[in-house]
């Protein structure tokens, strides 16, 4: 065991008790976050006089070469330490000497790990929007393939009135545009550096926050020393962003399923994303989709576990904040391999385009048209409303959809049909003459495509401005 405390003690500590406070096991993670933190830390020593300039430089280059070595497979981050912190002090002062040891001069491990973890999630947020830029682009470029694809759009699960592939895209365009939007504004909130902190009432040492807040690329410093070292918000709200991506993946995924079903038969996934069965040799699953519903879960499960968690805890740091982070890493490399998955399905799944404009064909859904049709021959909506409720119950019986009548029994339901009822209700008619703003036809679409073609543009720009800065040095 080698820890950074042991001063006050005189007894050893029991071995339960080391593993379970230890957060090696899941904080050597932050093993890049916590050398930038120290170098820029130490660097503003150096700049106020606390050490020197050979100092802080003999400690930067230790760290440098810690992590390089780690890197290289040439040195193993072990359970002797009780957490990242402890392994980069201990193997500093063994390559550098006492020198290593003014490295945590005017620092605690509270404005230390908030700080790592404000890197680190920082940087997970910019790789969220960049795998929603990819989603984004896929849908985009699928929107404008099928601008002309017809499929039934439903209500209940229930078929209702056709729309088109590319507007049904469309509303997951909308939704995961959102996602990226709540992205930005975590980081706007999020980007203000802890460190400086110290353990909750800040320092003695005449530290330049700004300084270091600088060469992290924050905005600024945080303002509070105790909010500094206990505030998760920014977590929390970034949780509560990837459950929500985590919903939309999966809504997406239950129609998948359902459209890859043998009733449905509108998709095809591709092999490479389709599994089979151990004794159903006709068998090829959605499996893939299946888990990404599934997976849906624990997202929502490490944000109920961090507010639960955050709910009771008085000022300022307490250990409990310790358990921020293996549900949120849990969380954070689910949501990215299900974006990264589903991106890949959808891209090399098969629509079925006949199959999904047959469907749209059957089921009544040109109803609400044949009585905008009637409506617009003079008859009140609400009586047209009655006209072809019986007109499809008559349909039903005899087994055909409307258009399948002939003028004379058409008429029989209302003497206001006329021959130009069947263009009027035709699948083509009834979705090319929705040209509202956000709806079907094929002039809406086409601006709701270039309008996303411009978002992107932006979007893409924006996540990689310096607004959105990686963790390096600006040397
Ligand atoms: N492993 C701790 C965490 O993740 C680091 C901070 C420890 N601070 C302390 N006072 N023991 O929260």
């Amino acid at each position: 065991m080698a820890q950074l405390w042991g001063g006050r003690f005189q007894g050893e500590i029991s071995e339960l008790a080391w593993k379970f406070n230890a957060s090696i096991y899941f904080d050597k993670r932050l093993i890049a976050q916590d050398v930038c933190g120290s170098k820029a830390h130490v660097k503003m020593l150096a700049k106020q006089g606390i050490i020197t300039q050979k100092e802080s430089k003999q400690i930067a280059e230790g760290l440098d070469s810690i992590l390089q070595d780690v890197l290289d497979g040439k040195l193993e981050i072990t359970d002797k330490y009780e957490d990242i912190h402890s392994f980069l002090e201990s193997n500093l002062i063994d390559r550098i000497g006492d020198v290593g040891k003014k490295m945590h001069t005017g620092r605690s491990r509270n404005d230390q790990v908030a700080l790592d973890m404000r890197l680190y999630i920082r940087e997970e947020v910019r790789n969220t929007a960049d795998l929603l830029y990819n989603m984004l682009k896929t849908l985009n470029k699928l929107m404008s393939e099928n601008i002309h694809t017809y499929m039934p759009g439903f209500t209940h699960l229930q078929k209702a009135q056709p729309v088109t592939l590319a507007h049904h895209l469309g509303a997951y365009f909308e939704m995961f545009k959102r996602d990226s939007r709540r992205l930005e504004n975590i980081y706007m909130l999020m980007n203000f550096c802890p460190l400086g902190s110290g353990a909750l009432a800040g320092t003695t040492y005449p530290l330049d926050r700004e300084f270091v807040a600088q060469q992290l690329d924050f905005f600024g410093p945080t303002k509070n020393s105790m909010d500094s070292v206990s505030d998760r918000d920014y977590l929390i709200e970034y949780l509560s962003a990837l459950s929500i991506i985590m919903m939309h993946l999966s809504r997406f995924s239950e129609e998948v399923i359902i459209w890859n079903s043998n009733e449905y038969g509108f998709v095809t996934i591709d092999d490479a994303y389709s599994t089979g069965s151990s004794i159903m040799p006709q068998k090829k699953n959605p499996d893939i989709a299946e888990l990404v519903r599934g997976k849906t879960g624990r997202v929502y499960g490490a944000l109920n576990s961090l507010l639960v968690t955050m709910k009771g805890i008085p000022l300022a740091y307490d250990k409990d904040m310790q358990e921020d982070k293996e549900v949120s890493f849990d969380a954070i490399d689910t949501t990215k391999n299900c974006l990264i998955l589903f991106t890949d399905m959808l891209s090399t799944m098969k629509f079925n385009k006949e199959t999904m404009e047959n469907s749209a064909i059957r089921g009544f859904t040109d109803a609400t048209d044949a009585a905008d049709y009637l409506v617009n021959k003079g008859v009140p909506f609400r009586d047209a409303h009655g006209i072809i409720g019986r007109l499809v119950l008559y349909c039903i019986d005899k087994e055909v959809g409307i258009s399948d009548l002939e003028l004379d029994e058409l008429k029989k339901f209302s003497d206001k049909f006329d021959k130009d009822v069947y263009d009027a209700i035709s699948l083509k008619t009834c979705v090319e003459k929705r040209l509202t703003v956000g709806a079907p036809g094929p002039e809406a679409m086409k601006n709701e495509i270039k309008g996303n073609v411009e978002f992107l543009d932006l979007f893409w720009t924006k996540t990689h401005s310096p607004l959105y800065p990686d963790c390096q040095d600006e040397d």
